[in-house]
């Protein structure tokens, strides 16, 4: 999967380079580019934002680095949007929320763009130009505000990275996890069978699979009417 992100703050991304995904760069699973949107200005003080039309607090991005920001990863010929259009994902508190279905989805991509806005945002007609040669998403990670985009681009990279074909070791341990199956994920127990006077479940060291499946689905679900009841329904 190619990923290109563009952002005034591109070393938030140094991140990306240990762990898994740092793993994945270096096999050539994931490209990822960073662009620096302040190289696409071209006055002295490299400014990225502006005054708001019509007054208010705070400032707005202007369109015309992202444009060429965007000319730049997308290409400038103009091209009509099919399904095969790169995705461009604009991370912001008015978007869809993002959850473990749409970073499977999004795994399925072969080209992901990120813009990470600040500020107040960005300047609406970089979404509306956009569209014109593009699909375009806005993607929210939560209900809260967060200072840019950049913190959510890095959670759902991670999100959708290791759903890459490839990216996790034993895939089954996809499987199993939290929201994977609309489910809270069921309680996990290792080595050694009593730490400070608290066992493990007797079901676990039975030996018997079918019983422990069982317990596993009746915690997944205890857990999931206890914490998450809103996923009860969905699943
Ligand atoms: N930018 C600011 N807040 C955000 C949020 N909640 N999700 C995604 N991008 C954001």
């Amino acid at each position: 999967m190619r990923i290109d992100i563009i952002s005034i703050f591109p070393e938030y991304f140094d991140v990306l380079d240990v762990s898994l995904l740092g793993k994945a760069r270096q096999s050539g699973l994931i490209d990822m580019n960073v662009h620096n949107l302040r190289d696409f200005t071209h006055d002295r003080h490299r400014t990225v934002d502006d005054t708001p039309y019509g007054g208010g607090a705070g400032m707005v991005m202007k369109p015309e680095p992202w444009g060429e920001a965007l000319d730049s990863v997308l290409g400038s010929e103009p091209t009509a949007v099919s399904e095969d259009s790169p995705l461009v994902i604009f991370p912001s508190p008015a978007g869809d929320v993002f959850n473990q279905a749409m970073a499977r989805e999004l795994s399925q991509e072969k080209s992901l763009v990120f813009g990470c806005g600040r500020y107040e945002g960005i300047d609406q007609r970089v979404f509306d130009h956009t569209a014109t040669r593009a699909r375009v998403r806005l993607v929210s990670l939560g209900d809260y505000v967060l200072n840019g985009g950049e913190v959510a681009v890095l959670a759902m990279i991670e999100a959708i990275g290791r759903l890459i074909p490839g990216m996790v070791g034993n895939p089954d341990s996809l499987v199993e996890e939290s929201h994977e199956d609309g489910l809270l994920e069921y309680p996990s127990y290792t080595k050694p069978q009593t730490w400070r006077d608290l066992e493990v479940p007797a079901v676990l060291r039975s030996g018997n699979h079918g019983a422990v499946d069982a317990w596993r689905r009746e915690q997944q679900i205890e857990r999931t009417r206890r914490v998450r009841p809103d996923l009860l329904g969905e699943a």
